[in-house]
């Protein structure tokens, strides 16, 4: 028996998107698998680790526990969407100056998280704490992780 499918219409990173899935795909598998947008890891696929964050109309969401189909008519940003023409975005950035990153596993989410809510207006603190506490990093034990968060929020958007 083929398995179910349903047309979804979506922006992905400012491109609109249109194509048949299956009801049962993770967003998290159609980011990767149907728009290429393999900078969204997947990790617990159990919404722990947060590796998986994407923005759904703003709004930063663990693609592993939503499906595919729950993003028809929304907008989705990846990691993808963050640097431009002109460079990093400046939380990327801060990363990079902070050695925020080591593998690099946990990053595409925490970047995701941290601009969104940048972007909320959330203070610092919050994004240190109660952001940064939703994302699982067995790397760089979080310390200049938070040195990047700080130095976005002196100089920057997102
Ligand atoms: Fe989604 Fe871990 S893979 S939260
Ligand atoms: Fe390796 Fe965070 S940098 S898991």
């Amino acid at each position: 028996m083929s398995e179910a499918t349903r047309e979804l219409s979506t922006t992905v990173n400012g491109a609109e998107v249109t194509m048949d899935v299956p009801v049962r795909m993770l967003l998290s598998d159609f980011l990767r698998h149907q728009v290429a947008q393999t900078g969204t890891h997947v990790g617990c696929e159990q919404g722990v680790c947060g590796a998986c964050t994407v923005l759904v109309d703003g709004e930063a969401v663990r693609s592993c526990l939503m499906l595919a189909v729950q993003i028809d008519g929304r907008s989705v940003e990846t990691v993808e969407s963050l640097a431009d023409e002109e460079g990093l975005s400046d939380f990327q950035q801060a990363m990079k100056d902070q050695h925020g990153l080591q593998c690099g596993f946990c990053t595409p989410g925490i970047l995701m998280s941290v601009s969104g809510a940048r972007r909320r207006g959330l203070s610092a603190e919050t994004a240190e704490t109660e952001v940064l506490g939703g994302h699982i990093c067995r790397c760089t034990g979080y310390t200049s992780i938070r040195a990047a968060i700080r130095q976005a929020w002196e100089v920057g958007t997102e």
